[in-house]
């Protein structure tokens, strides 16, 4: 397979976070023309050949600089099943791959999630480098080692912790995305403001992408495996899942966040941990990154209550949330409902889209 595409000269060097996992850690680069970092970061796998998995067309994926196999891929959660990584796998067998080899991924946060869970079960496990394409895959979903596929029960249920050997976040790619998959990524920017990656607002998109990344990585290398501080990764998304699921996911990954992002300080004013000025920062950051901040009409509050006593981080069936407070925020267990359905009852609501 050949590429039209050839490397340009890098006009500025990408932004460099590691994430240190001791002889797992790499590097996230992040920056414009960042894609054309896959020759050395394929060599430094030490791979043969690669199978590059891409929802992008080929021209915009680099050679890898060893023979290839290009596998064209789909965006989107209805492709994120047990079914297409059986497919990558077999594709993967019938080029020969070995695990001394690699695979690609190019694509957005659905894409890498698969590819990666395929690179990690496929001969128990061969280097990934990501090449994510949305915004919300640069931030946060292909960065941290979580993969995962999911079930017609639920999202995300089937997948491993499987960490890249590099990801390269080319910020040129994000020129093509419509305005709302943009906003959308914001989502994940936002709620960054709140576990300690500063203020982000007014920064060029990769100087934002490099802080978020840096905070995640310095939270992923304390926690890799999602046993206390990486909870912090998921403020405002115990709400922020329950209104995907409620609105059949109408309402994308990152406007669902923001809403939620609003609400978790709106609920942490309720619960006394903040004050009104802060609780209104919440409102004032989401919607500054042009989010919603109003939950979607026509969801009944007991549904999203409903929902969200299935979160992951509540182990016991209660309502359990990361609440800030002036010394940063925390998990807190066993919400009172009656707290959590009052701070929704006085939230504005708008229609969908
Ligand atoms: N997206 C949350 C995490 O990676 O832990």
């Amino acid at each position: 397979m050949t590429h039209t595409a050839t490397a340009p000269e890098l006009a500025t060097p990408p932004h460099r976070v590691w994430v240190e996992l001791g002889p797992r850690s790499y590097p996230v680069e992040i920056g414009p023309g960042a894609r054309w970092l896959l020759p050395q970061a394929v060599a430094r796998t030490g791979a043969r050949r690669v199978v590059v998995v891409s929802a992008r067309p080929a021209e915009q994926v680099p050679d890898p600089g060893v023979p290839f196999l290009f596998v064209p891929a789909q965006d989107g959660e209805a492709h994120k099943t047990v079914a297409a990584v059986e497919r990558l796998c077999v594709r993967f067998a019938e080029f020969g791959l070995t695990r001394r080899d690699a695979v690609v991924s190019c694509g957005g946060g659905t894409t890498t999630d698969t590819v990666g869970f395929a690179a990690a079960i496929y001969h128990r496990g061969l280097p990934v480098i990501h090449l994510p394409t949305s915004l919300l895959a640069q931030v946060d979903a292909s960065v941290g080692g979580k993969t995962a596929v999911n079930l017609p029960v639920g999202k995300n249920l089937v997948g491993m912790y499987w960490q890249p050997s590099a990801v390269l976040c080319d910020t040129d790619l994000l020129a093509t995305l419509p305005e709302r998959e943009r906003v959308n990524g914001y989502g994940e920017i936002a709620r960054c403001h709140f576990i300690g990656a500063g203020d982000l607002r007014g920064l060029p998109v990769a100087e934002q992408i490099a802080a978020s990344v840096a905070r995640k990585a310095a939270i992923v290398a304390a926690d890799e495996r999602d046993s206390g501080l990486r909870h912090l990764l998921n403020y405002g998304h115990t709400l922020g899942h329950a209104i995907e699921h409620a609105t059949g996911f109408a309402v994308k990954h990152g406007e669902a966040v923001g809403i939620g992002t609003v609400f978790a300080g709106l609920l942490a004013h309720a619960a006394g941990r903040i004050d009104a000025a802060r609780a209104e920062e919440h409102r004032v950051v989401v919607a500054g990154y042009g989010l919603p901040t109003a939950l979607p009409a026509g969801v009944a509050d007991s549904e999203l209550v409903a929902l969200m006593r299935l979160d992951k981080k509540a182990m016991t069936g209660g309502l359990s949330f990361v609440l800030d407070a002036p010394t940063g925020p925390e998990l807190v267990d066993d919400v009172p409902e009656h707290l959590v359905r009052q701070v929704l009852a006085g939230m504005p609501r708008a229609p969908l889209g």
